[in-house]
C-alpha cells in the first residue's frame, strides 16, 4: 500500500506547486485583493496571518483535502479519546486532559484520569500557595524563597520558557533558577547564588533515570548536606516531579514529597502537569491556572473547528506546504518579545524531537520529508545576526514572527520600534527589492555608473520568502498557553500527515547508550595516563585518547597540536 505521497491529493499539490513556479506571493495578492483577510484566522486570542506564504487558494484547498485524506479529524478524536496513538511506546497521548476545564472524563484502563489529574493539581496548588504565603520553612526556620529546578529536555525547557515569559506575574521576592546541563558549571553557577537555608530543589524527571538530572540532583544534595542541611532536612528542601515512584524513593526523596504524573504525558508536552510546579511557585498557582485555561481554549477550538477553519491545522498545513511542496528545509521561530527568548529552544525540542523521524508508523521509510530544522532568536537580535541569510541566502527558510501588540513594560517608544521591525522584516522578506529599484536609489545618491553596476547585485533582495505572523494582544498567561497549545497541535497534525509517531523519541537513545560505554574510558583529570583505548572506530578512539592525554598532562602544559 502506498503512503501519503502516493495519494492523488499529494499529486494534486505537487501540481499546484508547479503551477505557482513563476508566481510570487505578491502576484497572489494582485490576483486576490482580499487575500490578507482570507489567509488569516483567529482563535483563543491568537491571530494568525499566513498570507505572505506562497500558497494559492487552490493549494490551500488541496492541503485541506490532504488533511482529510490523512484523517486528521479522526486522529484528533483518537488522541482525545485516550487511544494508544503512541504505538511504539504503547501509550496514550493525553496532555489535553491536564488542562481540560470542561469537565470531560478521560478513562484509561478503567481509571478515571480526570480525577487523578485534579487530585495531583490540587496537591501542587496547595504546595505552591504555601510557598507563596511563606509557610514552607527551611532548616533554619526561615521561609523558602528560591527554587532550583533541576531537569532537562521537557522537564526543563517548558517550565523555563514559561517562567521567563511570565516575569510580570512573578511573586515578589521569589527567585527561580533552572539547571539542566551535566556540565558542572551549570549547577555550580546556580549554587553560587543561593542560600541553602532558603532554597527548594525541584527535581523534575519523568523517568527519574536521566543521567544529567540524576547527576545534578545528587550534587545538589551533597552541596546541601555540606552547607548546613542534614539528612532529615532533605525533606524540607527537595521535592520530586516524576512518574517513577520507586526511583524517587531510591534517590532518597520521600514519596510524600513527590508530585506525580503519568506515562501518557510526553516529556515535551508536560509543562501542564506537575512539571509546571516551578511555574506555580514562581508566578503563583492562579497564574498557572490561567496558562492552562489559555491552552484549554485553544484545545476547544482545535477539537471542534472544521479543518478549513482550524488555526493549528492551518498552521500545520502551511508548514507541510513549505516543507514538502516548496522543499524548504529550515524554519525560523522569531519572537519579537524578549520574554519569549526561550521559545525557539522550547520549540526546537517540541518540533524536532516529535517530528524529526524517518520511519512511518508501520515501520516503512517515511514517505516524505518530515520536520525541518527549527532555529531562532528573539527579534530584533536575530536581525543583526542570521537574517542576512533569511533575506539573501541561497536557501530559503520559512519563518514564524510572533509578537504581542501591547507590552507589560512600556518604555519610551521601544515597543513601537519593536513592532515596526516585526512588521517590516516580514514585508521585506516577501516584497524584496528589485534590481531596477536598487539602481535608481544608487543613482539618486549620486553613485557613479560603474559603482552602481558593481554594487547593485549585492543590494538586490529576491523577496518571496515565506513568513507567518502570530499576534496576541498582550502576552498574558492565557495568550501564552494558547500559543503553546497551538504549536503542540500543529506538530501533531503534521505528524499525522507524514504518517509518523510524533510522541516517541528513539533517536535520542543511541548517544545515551554509547556515552555510558565511553564514561569509564575518560581519564580522571591530572591522573596517570590510562592505556590507549581501541574499542571504537579509529576516529572515536583517537578522540578519547587525545582527551585523556590532555587530562593527564601536568597542569600548565599546552597539549594542543
Ligand atoms: O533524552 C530525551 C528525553 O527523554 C526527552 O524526551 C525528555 O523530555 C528528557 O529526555 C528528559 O527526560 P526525563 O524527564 O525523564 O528526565
Amino acid at each position: 500500500m502506498g503512503g501519503i505521497a502516493d495519494t492523488e491529493e499529494w499529486k494534486a499539490l505537487e501540481g499546484a506547486a508547479y503551477d505557482l513556479r513563476s508566481k510570487s506571493a505578491i502576484d497572489l495578492f494582485k490576483d486576490d485583493p482580499g487575500r490578507a483577510q482570507d489567509f488569516s484566522i483567529g482563535a483563543a486570542g491568537v491571530f494568525l496571518d499566513y498570507s505572505k506564504n506562497k500558497i494559492s487558494t487552490e493549494a490551500r484547498a488541496g492541503l485541506i483535502a490532504l488533511a482529510e485524506r490523512a484523517d486528521v479529524a479522526g486522529a484528533i478524536r483518537r488522541m482525545v479519546a485516550g487511544e494508544r496513538i503512541n504505538a511504539t511506546e504503547n501509550r496514550a497521548v493525553l496532555h489535553v486532559a491536564l488542562r481540560d476545564f470542561a469537565n470531560r472524563s478521560y478513562e484509561l484502563d478503567g481509571e478515571n484520569m480526570s480525577q487523578a489529574v485534579k487530585a495531583e493539581r490540587g496537591r501542587m496548588v496547595k504546595f505552591a500557595d504555601a510557598y507563596a504565603r511563606d509557610e514552607l520553612l527551611g532548616f533554619t526556620g526561615e521561609p523558602l524563597d528560591t527554587v532550583v529546578n533541576i531537569g532537562i529536555g521537557g522537564s526543563d525547557l517548558g517550565p523555563r520558557m514559561v517562567v521567563e515569559a511570565l516575569k510580570p506575574y512573578w511573586i515578589e521576592g521569589r527567585r527561580a533558577f533552572f539547571v539542566s546541563n551535566v556540565d558542572g558549571r551549570d549547577l555550580g553557577d546556580a549554587l553560587d547564588r543561593i542560600d541553602p537555608a532558603r532554597t527548594l530543589f525541584v527535581i523534575a524527571s519523568k523517568t527519574f533515570t536521566t543521567q544529567e538530572t540524576m547527576t545534578n540532583a545528587a550534587s545538589a544534595r551533597a552541596w546541601f548536606l555540606a552547607n548546613g542541611g542534614t539528612e532529615k532536612d532533605v525533606a524540607k528542601h527537595f521535592v520530586a516531579l516524576s512518574t517513577n515512584e520507586m526511583a524517587v524513593r531510591e534517590f532518597g526523596i520521600d514519596p510524600e514529597n513527590m508530585f506525580r504524573f503519568w506515562d501518557w504525558v510526553g516529556g515535551r508536552f508536560s509543562l501542564w502537569s506537575v512539571i509546571g510546579l516551578s511555574i506555580a511557585l514562581q508566578a503563583g498557582s492562579a497564574t498557572f491556572e490561567r496558562l492552562l485555561r489559555g491552552a484549554h481554549a485553544m484545545d476547544e477550538h482545535f477539537r471542534t473547528a472544521p479543518l478549513a477553519e482550524n488555526l493549528p491545522v492551518l498552521l500545520a498545513l502551511v508548514g507541510v506546504w513549505n516543507r514538502n511542496f516548496l522543499g524548504l528545509g529550515a524554519h525560523a521561530i522569531l519572537p519579537y518579545d524578549q520574554r519569549l527568548a526561550s521559545l525557539p529552544a522550547y520549540l526546537q525540542q517540541a518540533e524536532m524531537e516529535s517530528n524529526g523521524k524517518s520511519v512511518s508508523m508501520d515501520g516503512a521509510p517515511a514517505d516524505a520529508a518530515t520536520a525541518p530544522v527549527i532555529f531562532g532568536e528573539p527579534g530584533t537580535n536575530g536581525q543583526h545576526a542570521f537574517y542576512q541569510l533569511l533575506h539573501q541566502g541561497t536557501d530559503v527558510c520559512s519563518a514564524d514572527f510572533i509578537a504581542a501588540a501591547k507590552t507589560d513594560g512600556p518604555l519610551g517608544d521601544h515597543h513601537e520600534k519593536l513592532l515596526a521591525n516585526f512588521v517590516a522584516q516580514q514585508e521585506a522578506l516577501m516584497v524584496g527589492r528589485e534590481f531596477q529599484e536598487v539602481w535608481r536609489e544608487l543613482e539618486r545618491l549620486d553613485y557613479p555608473a560603474n559603482e552602481i553596476k558593481r554594487l547593485a547585485p549585492h543590494k538586490v533582495f529576491k523577496g518571496d520568502r515565506p513568513s507567518s505572523a502570530i499576534l496576541v494582544e498582550r502576552l498574558t498567561p492565557e495568550a501564552l498557553g494558547a500559543i503553546i497549545a497551538m504549536y503542540e497541535h500543529k506538530i501533531f497534525v503534521q505528524g499525522v500527515i507524514w504518517g509518523i509517531n510524533s510522541f516517541d523519541q528513539w533517536g535520542v537513545e543511541l548517544g545515551k547508550t554509547l556515552a555510558k560505554a565511553v564514561l569509564p574510558e575518560i581519564a580522571s583529570e591530572g591522573g596517570e595516563p590510562p592505556a590507549a583505548v581501541d574499542t571504537h572506530d579509529p576516529s572515536t578512539n583517537g578522540l578519547i585518547n587525545r582527551i585523556n592525554a590532555m587530562r593527564s598532562a601536568p597542569q600548565g602544559k599546552d597539549e594542543t597540536p
